[in-house]
């Protein structure tokens, strides 16, 4: 859907390691497009340490990084472009708080709270503003000539 001028919004949605391992994909596809988002672009992918690290860098310093890496690359990830009028905040709204464990009970109809457990494992990653949608997209997918998303950006470590 779209607002009046017609502008849809892009965010990054992505399933994370224990989502896709536990069979949560197709549920949380049929949730995105009940809520109204068309799947623009969509590749499932096994992350390494560095795209990893690289994807997460503003959380470099924080004491739960070198976890948050081991999670992340545990198993393949869904990695998505979603599209709507106020994407960003609406995707966000939909997963729920960080904390999985406190989502069940303060949001019980998030998408953390049907699939994640706790902080790390949370099942699901949103873009947290345009910047970050930008930013997060573009390091997944390129762009083709046409402005339209392609395909994925291969990540390489030199
Ligand atoms: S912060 O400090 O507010 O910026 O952090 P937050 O936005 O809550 O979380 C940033 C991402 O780090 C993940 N995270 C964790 N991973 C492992 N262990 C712990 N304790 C932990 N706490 C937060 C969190 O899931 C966020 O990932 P994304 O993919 O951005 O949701």
């Amino acid at each position: 859907s779209s607002d009046a001028d017609g502008f849809k919004e892009k965010t990054l949605a992505m399933i994370k390691p224990d989502g896709v391992e536990g069979k949560y994909v197709d549920a949380i596809k049929e949730i995105i497009l009940d809520s109204g988002f068309s799947i623009t672009q969509e590749i499932e992918r096994q992350l390494d340490d560095s795209t990893v690290k690289s994807f997460y860098a503003e959380h470099a310093s924080k004491s739960f990084f070198s976890n948050l890496v081991q999670y992340m690359t545990s198993g393949p990830v869904r990695i998505m472009v979603i599209e709507k009028e106020n994407a960003i905040a609406d995707w966000r709204a939909l997963i729920g708080p960080t904390d999985a464990k406190k989502a069940k009970v303060t949001h019980p109809d998030s998408v953390r709270a049907l699939c994640g457990l706790n902080s790390e494992r949370n099942c699901v990653h949103g873009s947290d503003s345009p910047q970050s949608a930008a930013r997060e997209i573009s390091f997944f997918f390129q762009k083709s000539q046409s402005g339209d998303d392609l395909t994925f950006h291969i990540h390489i470590s030199l």
